[in-house]
């Protein structure tokens, strides 16, 4: 009978056991995907709403409620599966302005580019 080298133990076993093998194999793969996937998101998250703390949009902007400029939902709503919404957002935060959601314009924000990206990828997936 052939042997075979299984993933999942490292040990030989012979072509019977080869499919078990496989089987867990794949279930092993796919475990660590969804871990990866599961850690990378919400990494993201938190990054997102750190990185606004730490640049004081906060002061203006909550996630579910308008205080001095809209909520980061009502925000994410307005531009959801807009093309180029990302440019548009991070162009507009950096220089500042207004007119679209009231007359009180937003102040440009100093801000760097990485920083700025995460922000406004946050700010859409409200
Ligand atoms: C001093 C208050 C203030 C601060 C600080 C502030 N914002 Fe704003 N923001 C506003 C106002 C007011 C508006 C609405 C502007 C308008 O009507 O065009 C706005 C609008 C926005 C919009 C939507 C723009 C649009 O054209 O639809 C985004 C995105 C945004 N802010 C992100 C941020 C981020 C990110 C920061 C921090 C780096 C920040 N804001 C800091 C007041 C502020």
């Amino acid at each position: 009978m052939d042997s075979v080298v299984c993933h999942a133990d490292g040990d030989l076993h012979n072509m019977r056991y080869a499919l078990i093998c496989k089987r867990r194999c794949v279930m092993r793969v796919l475990g660590l995907m969804v871990l990866a996937l599961a850690a990378t998101g919400s990494a993201a998250a938190e990054n997102g709403a750190a990185v606004a703390a730490k640049y004081n949009c906060l002061a203006c902007h909550a996630v579910d409620h308008k205080i001095v400029g809209p909520s980061y939902r009502d925000i994410a709503k307005k531009y959801r599966g807009q093309k180029g919404a990302e440019a548009v957002l991070m162009a507009k935060v950096r220089h500042g302005g207004g007119g679209v959601w009231g007359k009180i314009p937003m102040p440009p924000q100093q801000i760097g580019e990485a920083d700025l990206r995460t922000i406004v990828r946050w700010v859409l997936a409200q």
